[in-house]
């Protein structure tokens, strides 16, 4: 009876236990009823009576060892039930993680941009502080004339000669004078012009310039690129229209307007009942302002054109206030999805 009971203190010792119900498997091995430890106990009456004092210590230091050493594996285990970590829920769904969105016009720039290189031209750009020359002078726009009313300048310092730019037609004049043709370039970027702040305007804004310059460019290549693009960026059922127009840099100049996007023409609330809306201005580069940039009149024509971004942005996405797309409001931008 002795062995059996050193060998029950030695499996005490040695066990250990991978869960709770692992413990309690043991417990009821040993301390059940029908446990060995009981067992012992029962048998414990045939042990001569000279050994029942020793035998009875072993017994009773078997007992304890082995509650003592159950009570401690289930508190193990109940420590670690209770601890935070066991109490994370992995069926629990994951925290939603929130990805930011482009604003709607870089979605617009960039697809202005995609459409105007996938037909060869290249992106430029200029500085939003300008001077007087490449702003208005070069462009056929000397201090007298009358077309610079037409644009409210910020002047931002004493000297009148410094202005922030109020068009990107100042990027022409800049690549005219650092290249020769053929050029075929886009040039986006923001604008700024003295203008009270409404739905419809506002002193802030962006523009995307186009110029190309080449022997024999003629106004036909220049209604045949914007037909292109206005099908790209609108639709391929969109028709477009050209009006007669003035600009101090362009001869002859026209004003484009497209079949409306949302009545296809028959009128509606957006077109006014017109069937057409207007997206930007265009024109023949006045032999002029080539010579102003070194470009030899006679042997190289070309085209502009300008667009203003969030005209375009206002048209594709239903937008009827101008000055949600610069007050940064979070509904109103995570609404815009973006695949360039
Ligand atoms: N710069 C003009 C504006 O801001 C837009 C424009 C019209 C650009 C005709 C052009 C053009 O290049 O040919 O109103």
């Amino acid at each position: 009876m002795k062995d059996r009971i050193e060998e029950l203190l030695n499996e005490i010792e040695s066990f250990t236990a991978s869960s709770k119900e692992h413990v309690e498997e043991f417990r009821i091995k040993l301390l059940s009823k029908k446990g060995k430890v009981k067992e012992l106990f029962e048998e414990f009456k045939n042990v001569a009576p000279e050994m029942r004092k020793e035998v009875g210590q072993k017994l009773n230091e078997l007992q304890n060892k082995a509650q003592d050493k159950i009570n401690h594996l289930k508190e193990t285990f109940e420590d670690l039930t209770d601890s935070k970590e066991a109490n994370i829920d992995l069926t629990l769904p994951a925290e939603k993680i929130t990805v930011g969105s482009r604003h709607p016009l870089s979605i617009v720039r960039n697809q202005i941009v995609e459409i105007f290189s996938r037909i060869g031209f290249t992106v430029s750009d200029g500085p939003e502080i300008e001077d007087d020359w490449h702003n208005f002078t070069a462009l056929n726009t000397p201090a007298d004339h009358p077309a610079r009313d037409m644009q409210d300048t910020f002047y931002i310092s004493e000297n009148p000669d410094i202005v922030l730019r109020t068009q990107t037609s100042s990027v022409q004049v800049h690549i005219m004078e650092g290249s020769q043709p053929p050029i075929r370039t886009i040039s986006p970027g923001r604008v700024y012009r003295n203008e009270a702040i409404s739905a419809r305007a506002h002193c802030q804004f962006h523009q995307v310039e186009g110029l190309y310059i080449d022997k024999k460019v003629s106004f036909a290549d220049l209604k045949q690129t914007l037909l292109y693009f206005s099908k790209e960026m609108f639709g391929e059922e969109t028709k477009i229209r050209l009006r007669p127009s003035y600009f101090p840099f362009t001869e002859i100049s026209a004003e484009m307007d497209i079949s409306c996007p949302f009545c296809k023409g028959d009128g509606c609330n957006i077109c006014k009942g017109a069937g057409w809306v207007e997206i930007l201005g265009c024109g023949m580069v006045d032999p002029a302002v080539l010579e102003n940039c070194k470009i030899d009149s006679k042997q190289y024509s070309g085209f502009a054109f300008g667009m203003g971004i969030e005209r375009i942005a206002m048209l594709k996405y239903q937008v009827k206030d101008l000055r949600l797309f610069s007050e940064n409001d979070i509904r109103f931008l995570k609404q815009f999805k973006s695949v360039i």
